[in-house]
Formats: structure tokens, C-alpha cells, sequence
């Protein structure tokens, strides 16, 4: 009797438990797939964030990440695995510019619309980008180092990977403004895997004349040439110039509030307009193929301010996370 009871309880258990299941499956009719590149910074950990409480707000999207940790041949698998899923939307950040143009290509062929965030690719067969224009990332630290300097200084600039666009661009919007002034002076040098170069900046610092500014490419090696600095006794004669602003503990505006860094440039990562623009292409709306993310510089003068704007950012999302639990 006992068994025969039991056996009922798991087999009501089971169809429950399965009905529950097709509901929740009948419910995500929008499937996208997010191929995120690098996995272990600030700035890459809020992307990430955002876009997940933006799909919770959505019962009808799926959303799945792929990362593919700094290895371009794991994101073009990540991306072939999306397109045989045959997921309604991809939405690519890229490691690299061109060794993903192929796959990117077959996903637009075949009717799966991409939308790329942040890195750009070079070919224009995706359905949309969504990202801040590096180019005047690099223009509004230049600008800044020459207000305060008032055209004279002497800069080191630490840049980013030559095959990625922002590492490209920050550069190019820097020089566009620093070479208008012979009064400024710039010594640059390569970053390699988000990380500083520390023995040629040290060696800068003990030989070069005395250095000013440093202009960072992202405020993770901004932060590592405080350190590099410090060391060297240097850090209260240098001001530090980085890129992202994340918000929170050791991210970029914590840094400014810190004075640890003069400033750094808002770079927003886009993660929630990424799902946004998803949801909408997924709904057939024609949307802009470029999509132009804000940037601005953080100094000590609105790092508070924007910090208080973005933890209240995040206390509505861990809210509304609490809801959908
Ligand atoms: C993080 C990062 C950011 C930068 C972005 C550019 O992985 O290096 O610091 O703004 O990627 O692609």
C-alpha cells in the first residue's frame, strides 16, 4: 500500500514538475545568445550583469553566455554553436576585429541577426552595433591633459592591443588633440593583455625627464601604473588618466573618489541597450545600425555624483532580481 502511494506521489511529482517545465520552455520564445570575450575584469563582470537583469525582465528571452576567455578560436566556436542552436539573435563583444569576420558573416547569411557591442569588426554584415565612440574617449583625456597642464607636460601613454578598435581609437582621439600642442610631449608605450608594462614604464620614469600624466588605456592598467609608481616614489607629482569608470569597489570611479586616478572616462558597457536592441530586432523593428553609447570624463569633481547615480542604478536591479526570485 505504502509503495503503491509513493508511486503515485512521483509519477504526480514528475508530470508536475515536467508541465512546469514546458511552461517555463513555452515562455522563452526569444532565445539570444551573448558571446562574451574576455571574462575576468570589472568592466567585462557588469557587462555580463547588466545584460542578465535586463533579460529577467523579459520571461520571453532566453538569454545564454558563452565565454570565450581571451581566446579568439573558442569564440568563433561559441558563435558556430549559436548558429547551429539556431538562437533568434547573437550578440557578439569581440576579442579581435578580424579573425571573427567569417562567422559573423555566415550567421548574417543565414538570417540570424548579430548585433556587435564594443570592439568592432571589419566587415559590415551584422545587423547592428552598440557601443561609445573610442575616438572621443581618447579626444576627452587628451583634452583634459591639456587644461591642466595648460600645453606643457610631459605624458606617458600606455595603449591598448592594435587589434581591437578601441585600442586603435583611443589612441588616434589622444594624438588628434595632444599633437596641437608641441608643448606636450608623449611617450608611448604597448599594453599587452590589459596588463602594464612595468619594467619599460619604471625604466621610463627613472630616465625619461620628469613625467606629468599618465593616459591609460582602461583603468585596470591605469590602476597597475599607480602601483608601478608608487614604487618608484613618483605617484604624487604623476596624475593618471584611465578609460571604463566602472562602478563599485576598485572600479574606475572608486579610483577617482580614492584619488588614486585624476580622472577617468566613462566607457559604459552596454549590456542592458544590448538586450534592449535584441528584444526589438527579435520583434522585427528596424533599428539604427549604429547605436552611440555616452561617454564623458569623471573627475573629482562628479565622481561622487555619478557613483550615488549608478549604486542607485544597482539597487533598483538587486530589487528587481529579488522579485524575479
Ligand atoms: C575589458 C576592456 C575594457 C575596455 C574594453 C575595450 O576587457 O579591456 O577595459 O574598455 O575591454 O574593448
Amino acid at each position: 500500500m505504502l509503495r503503491k502511494l509513493s508511486c503515485i506521489i512521483f509519477v504526480s511529482y514528475t508530470l508536475l514538475f515536467n508541465s512546469c517545465k514546458l511552461e517555463d520552455d513555452d515562455k522563452a520564445k526569444i532565445s539570444i545568445g551573448f558571446s562574451q570575450s574576455v571574462s575576468n575584469d570589472n568592466w567585462r563582470i557588469s557587462m555580463n550583469h547588466a545584460m542578465e537583469v535586463e533579460a529577467a525582465l523579459h520571461p520571453e528571452v532566453k538569454l545564454t553566455i558563452y565565454n570565450a576567455n581571451r581566446q579568439a578560436k573558442k569564440q568563433i566556436d561559441d558563435i558556430e554553436k549559436f548558429i547551429a542552436d539556431k538562437v533568434d539573435v547573437i550578440i557578439v563583444s569581440p576579442f579581435e576585429s578580424d579573425s571573427i569576420i567569417p562567422v559573423i558573416e555566415k550567421a548574417n547569411a543565414i538570417g540570424i541577426p548579430v548585433i556587435i557591442v564594443d570592439r568592432k569588426v571589419n566587415t559590415s554584415n551584422y545587423t547592428a552595433y552598440l557601443g561609445a565612440d573610442n575616438v572621443e574617449v581618447g579626444r576627452i583625456a587628451g583634452r583634459h591633459i591639456v587644461s591642466l597642464s595648460k600645453g606643457n607636460a610631459n605624458v606617458i601613454e600606455i595603449k591598448g592591443a592594435s587589434y581591437t578598435s578601441p585600442g586603435l581609437e583611443r589612441t588616434m582621439g589622444f594624438r588628434q588633440i595632444i599633437d596641437q600642442y608641441p608643448g606636450v610631449k608623449v611617450i608611448s608605450i604597448d599594453a599587452k593583455k590589459d596588463e602594464l608594462p612595468k619594467d619599460v614604464f619604471v625604466n621610463i620614469l627613472k630616465n625619461a625627464p620628469e613625467i606629468n600624466y599618465v593616459y591609460a588605456y582602461n583603468d585596470v592598467i591605469a590602476y597597475q601604473a599607480w602601483k608601478a609608481a608608487k614604487g618608484e616614489n613618483a605617484k604624487n607629482k604623476i596624475k593618471i588618466i584611465g578609460v571604463d569608470g566602472v562602478n563599485g569597489p576598485n572600479g574606475g570611479i572608486q579610483l577617482v573618489k580614492d584619488r588614486i586616478l585624476e580622472a577617468t572616462v566613462l566607457y559604459p558597457t552596454g549590456g542592458s541597450e544590448a538586450i534592449k536592441l535584441a528584444l526589438k530586432i527579435a520583434n522585427k523593428e528596424i533599428v539604427p545600425k549604429n547605436n552611440k553609447l555616452n561617454t564623458t570624463l569623471i573627475d573629482s569633481l562628479n565622481a561622487d555624483i555619478m557613483g550615488n547615480q549608478f549604486d542607485k542604478i544597482t539597487i533598483q536591479q538587486s530589487d528587481i532580481e529579488q522579485q524575479q526570485a
